[in-house]
C-alpha cells in the first residue's frame, strides 16, 4: 500500500495510506485521548473525545483518514476545550465511586478525564441524584448502567466479533441505554456469556463477577476443547484469579468462549475429586491409583468376557490431550470395541 507524509503537531510522519488520524498519531507514540475506539473494532466516531484539527477543521480523529501533506493539530486550545466538554459531559453521569469499582486505575475515563483536566467538583452540582438499577441476574457478568458511557464498544464487539447482537442502544434522551431485546435482564437474553464485551468494555460497566487482580499470569493452553486457545491464568494466592484470552495465539487471537473464560472454579473447588474413589460397603473410600485402574481392568474383562466386546463403550474428555484421546480409543478397540467418543467436538 502507498505510504504518505503528514505533519502532526509540527512532527513529519511517513504513514499507510488508508489509516486514520488516530492510528497514524497512536503509531507514533503520540497521545490523542479516545473512549469509543478499539482496535479491534469498525470506528464509530460517537464519543468525540478524540477530536482534533486536520487542515483546519475539527474532525474525530478515529474516523478520519490521513492524506497526503495533511496538517493536524491534536492539542490546540480549541481541541482541548471541545475535548474537554465531550469528557466533562461524560462525566457527569457517571458514577463516581471509583475505589470501589474493579476497573480502578484500568479506567479509560478516569484516564482521559485526568489528561483534559476534569474537576470532579465542578460537576458535582450536575449530577444525577438517581442511581441506576444494577443487572445482576447473570451468572458471570456484572453490568452496572451507572458507569456506562456509551461508547457502543459492546454493542459493536457482539456485532462484528461475536455475532450473537445480543444488545444495542434503546430508549432515547436521558433514557438512552444499552439494553438487551425487550430489555430483558442479560441472563435472560440470547447473550452466549463469551465475555468478550467485558473484556473490551473501557469502564467498570461489564465488569466479571467473580475475579480479582491477580498478582501473576501464566501463559498456557486452554483445556476445554481441542481448538487450544492460549490464554493466560491470573493467579492469587496460589489460586486461579481470572482467565485472559491470549492475543498473540493463532488459534483464537485472544478471543475465549464463556466456558474458557469463566469456567475455572472447578480448579480450586472443594468438591472436587483429587484422589479415585472405590464404593466399599456402600460407601466410597479413597484408593490409590493402582487400585482404582487394576478393578477397572478386572470390571472390563468380567463384562468382555460374559456380554462379549461389544458391550463395552468409553467416553473420552476433552480435557485430555490429543495423544491421550488416541491412546484411550487404542484401549478401547484393543477389547474389540469400536464404541469409543469424546465430548471435544464443536
Ligand atoms: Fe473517536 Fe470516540 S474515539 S469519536
Amino acid at each position: 500500500m502507498k505510504k504518505i507524509q503528514l505533519f502532526v503537531d509540527g512532527r513529519e510522519l511517513t504513514v499507510l495510506e488508508g489509516k486514520t488520524i488516530l492510528e497514524a498519531a497512536l503509531e507514533n507514540g503520540i497521545y490523542v485521548p479516545h473512549l469509543c475506539h478499539h482496535p479491534d473494532l469498525e470506528p464509530a466516531g460517537i464519543c468525540r473525545v478524540c477530536v482534533v484539527e486536520a487542515n483546519g477543521a475539527l474532525v474525530p480523529s478515529c474516523r478520519a483518514p490521513v492524506a497526503d501533506g495533511m496538517v493536524v493539530k491534536t492539542d490546540s486550545s480549541l481541541v482541548n476545550r471541545v475535548r474537554h466538554l465531550a469528557v466533562e459531559l461524560l462525566a457527569v453521569n457517571h458514577h463516581e465511586d471509583c475505589l470501589a469499582c474493579g476497573k480502578n486505575y484500568d479506567c479509560k475515563l478516569q484516564e482521559v478525564a485526568q489528561y483534559v483536566g476534569v474537576d470532579p467538583n465542578r460537576l458535582k452540582r450536575f449530577k444525577a441524584q438517581e442511581m441506576q438499577p444494577v443487572d445482576d441476574s447473570h451468572p458471570f457478568i456484572i453490568r452496572d448502567y451507572n458507569k456506562c458511557i456509551l461508547c457502543g464498544i459492546c454493542v459493536r464487539t457482539c456485532d462484528e466479533i461475536v455475532c450473537v447482537e445480543a444488545i444495542d442502544y434503546s430508549f432515547r434522551g436521558y433514557a438512552e441505554k444499552i439494553s438487551t431485546l425487550g430489555d430483558k435482564p442479560l441472563q435472560d437474553s440470547n447473550c452466549t456469556s463469551c465475555g468478550e464485551c467485558v473484556v473490551r468494555c473501557p469502564v467498570g460497566a461489564l465488569l466479571p463477577r467473580k475475579g480479582v487482580k491477580p498478582a501473576y499470569e501464566v501463559k498456557t493452553i486452554c483445556t476445554y476443547c481441542g481448538c487450544g486457545c492460549g490464554i493466560y491464568l491470573g493467579v492469587r494466592d496460589g489460586q486461579i484469579a481470572g482467565v485472559r484470552g491470549d492475543r498473540e495465539s493463532d488459534v483464537n487471537e485472544g478471543e475465549l468462549c464463556v466456558k474458557g473464560r469463566f469456567g475455572f472454579s472447578f480448579v480450586n473447588h472443594p468438591d472436587r475429586l483429587t484422589v479415585p474413589l472405590i464404593k466399599r460397603n456402600g460407601k466410597f473410600e479413597e484408593a490409590s491409583w493402582d487400585e482404582a485402574l487394576d478393578l477397572v481392568a478386572a470390571k472390563f474383562l468380567e463384562v468382555q468376557a460374559k456380554y462379549g466386546p461389544d458391550s463395552l463403550g468409553g467416553l473420552s474428555s476433552a480435557r485430555a490431550t490429543n495423544e491421550d484421546n488416541y491412546l484411550f480409543q487404542k484401549l478401547l478397540r484393543s477389547t474389540g470395541s469400536n464404541s469409543v467418543d469424546c465430548c471435544a467436538r464443536l
